[in-house]
């Protein structure tokens, strides 16, 4: 698996250049030319002006990590921090998630983050219906380019917004998922935001265990859409039936 630590950061500073990258086009199959396409569709991000939010953000946060990962992260939307560095959770909730990566023996720079909007929402605000739907063709380029095999949500956003489902966070939270994304089997993992953990932080234990379950996950490959019969079938619903009862709490990340 090819790595790219600072996908963002060296990004921006060839984007800054004008140092040429990849026409766009039909995805590709060669990891490579994916992340070259990537490479674009971060630069056409970078002036997007879809919706309102273009005329407050300080930096777009496009992602970061591994632009051929098989683990990818989606939370909600930059906040104070994000905005200022133009990279995904690295404020406090950031560090959180990096916790509980290298609790599973993870890095950052081996998968990839980003959110459901690119741009953060003035005073951190709930995200608005416009503003989810203008930003949701950069989120699914993205799975569309870097072919995760897992999908993690963090929190009620992206868990609504990948799965398709009215259902809370707090009811489906831990339990795998089985989606096609961008025409590819996926799974769908939905996490508690680790944002929640920081306001009410027993619910850290909950993200640990979720977590555990994860690190099953990503060492398997999801069943393909014909719905046959497969060892994969069998992890999803092991890991289904040992999964914890949901919390009760309901706090703004949740629901
Ligand atoms: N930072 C992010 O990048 N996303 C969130 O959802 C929260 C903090």
């Amino acid at each position: 698996m090819a790595r790219c630590s600072d996908f963002a950061s060296s990004e921006r500073a060839k984007s800054e250049r004008g140092q040429a990258v990849a026409e766009p086009g039909a995805v590709a199959a060669d990891p490579g030319a994916r992340r070259e396409q990537l490479v674009e569709l971060y630069r056409e991000a970078s002036d997007c002006t879809r919706c309102p939010l273009a005329e407050t953000r300080t930096k777009v946060v496009f992602g970061s990590g591994n632009a051929d990962a098989d683990l990818l992260f989606v939370g909600e939307a930059p906040g104070a921090e994000e905005d200022r560095q133009g990279l995904p959770f690295v404020g406090r909730a950031g560090s959180l998630l990096t916790e509980l990566l290298g609790g599973i023996g993870l890095e950052r720079d081996e998968v990839w983050i980003c959110n459901v909007l690119k741009c953060r929402p003035p005073g951190n605000r709930d995200p608005q219906p416009i503003e989810i739907e203008s930003c949701h063709p950069y989120l699914e380029q993205q799975i569309d380019l870097i072919r995760p095999r897992v999908v993690a949500t963090l929190g009620n956003f992206a868990t609504k917004l990948i799965s398709g489902s009215r259902e809370g966070i707090t009811r489906v939270r831990g339990t795998p998922q089985l989606h096609t994304l961008a025409g590819l089997p996926v799974f769908v993992m939905p996490l508690l935001h680790p944002a929640a953990a920081l306001r009410n932080p027993s619910l850290v234990d909950t993200l640990r265990g979720d977590f555990a379950v994860l690190s099953d996950l990503i060492t398997q490959h999801p069943p393909d859409a014909a719905g046959t019969e497969t060892e994969d079938e069998g992890v999803l619903a092991a890991a289904q039936a040992t999964v914890p009862v949901p919390e009760a709490d309901q706090l703004d990340l949740l629901g």
